[in-house]
């Protein structure tokens, strides 16, 4: 079963890479979500999570490349939101590696809702300026 599925009408920016970049991290959590629901061992858990950790990074960095290099006004603000969800998910892999936390139902719709919000309300605003 899917956790997230990536539509243009719910997710789409008009921004190739981003949409790209975003279907491969819906698919990574995806492939997170799956080792949950299989009862995965902790290791297992922890390896996912840090590649998945690894490519929301990766895009975060591209996405603030891109904003900073066609000036776009609202780069500061998007660039705060990157570092909250970068620091909570970097916050939570410790714990769950130390054994002090589980990856919970919880915790994985709270990684998709801040991606199906963050998306439609603060990536699609790039959208003309990174298209100009
Ligand atoms: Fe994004
Ligand atoms: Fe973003």
């Amino acid at each position: 079963m899917s956790l997230m599925t990536w539509t243009v009408e719910q997710h789409g920016t008009n921004v190739s890479f981003a949409d790209n970049e975003h279907q491969q991290v819906f698919q990574n959590l995806n492939i997170l979500y799956d080792l949950r629901i299989e009862g995965a061992e902790t290791p297992k858990i922890v390896e996912q999570l840090k590649i998945l950790l690894g490519i929301v990074a990766a895009h975060f960095s591209h996405e603030e490349h891109e904003m900073q290099v066609k000036n776009f006004i609202g780069y500061e603000r998007h660039k705060i939101e990157h570092y909250e969800l970068i620091s909570t998910c970097t916050a939570m892999e410790i714990k769950i590696q130390a054994g002090e936390l589980e990856l919970t139902e919880r915790i994985c719709q709270l990684i998709k809702s801040w991606f199906d919000s963050h998306i439609p309300e603060y990536d699609r605003a790039y959208s003309q300026a990174l298209n100009a």
